[in-house]
């Protein structure tokens, strides 16, 4: 059985109650050694849930959605990569919806890499095409493919479109590569039946840790 990563980015949503509600809700025992949970909460939620789900041995580990392209300093509003690390193992860098909204660039997706990487945090990196893959640096860390008109629509790439995408990004970077864009419990084994790809990313379908947990059984 391949190792498979299952992503849960929660984006801008949930409040420390929501938060509590949802991890009571995932009752999910002890999961295979194949198997990673990761979830992505927003950076008010990230401490807090360190510790809830230490000291309760759930078995989940947690990134953040965003890390500053700086290191600790005089920059306003930012969070650095060692901030980040404290609470969390990963770090979610260039999701189509920073890079669309707040005009991420290739350059910045790269410092953003270095600085995780310099604090043993482990970036999962989005990308929606082939280019962006070609702008990376060269480094450990893991790629989301996420085609745009996947996010958020309920319409996932047709799954021969994606394996083929996927090939093109393994050429270009020998690297772990999973896919986002509406999964959900039925769309999973399509993608995770693809021979290159390695876990999904998932958004509006882990808000709710009921379709999270149907996710997770049919990754088993
Ligand atoms: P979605 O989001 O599962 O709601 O399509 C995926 C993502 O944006 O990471």
């Amino acid at each position: 059985m391949k190792n498979l990563f299952i992503v849960a980015n929660w984006k801008s949503n949930m409040t420390k109650i929501e938060a509590k509600d949802w991890l009571l809700d995932f009752s999910v025992g002890k999961l295979p050694d194949s198997l990673k949970v990761i979830v992505l909460p927003p950076f008010t939620l990230l401490d807090n849930l360190n510790g809830y789900i230490r000291i309760n041995d759930i078995p989940i580990e947690l990134g953040s959605q965003n890390v500053s392209p700086f290191e600790n300093g005089a920059y306003t509003g930012e969070i650095s990569a060692t901030q980040i690390a404290e609470f969390a193992s990963y770090v979610l860098i260039g999701h189509s919806e920073r890079r669309i909204n707040f005009n991420e660039t290739n350059e910045m997706v790269n410092k953003k890499i270095e600085e995780s990487v310099k604090v043993g945090l482990k970036p999962i990196v989005c990308v929606s095409n082939i280019d962006q893959v070609k702008d990376l640096i060269n480094g450990d860390f893991i790629i989301a493919y996420e085609p745009l008109g996947a996010i958020g629509t309920g319409k996932a790439e047709d799954p021969l479109v994606v394996s083929s995408i996927v090939k093109q990004i393994k050429e270009q970077k020998d690297l772990k590569v999973i896919y986002g864009g509406s999964v959900n419990a039925d769309n999973l084994k399509e993608y995770i039946d693809i021979l290159e790809i390695e876990g999904v990313l998932i958004g509006g379908k882990s808000l709710n840790a009921s379709s999270l947990l149907s996710i997770i059984k049919n990754a088993i």
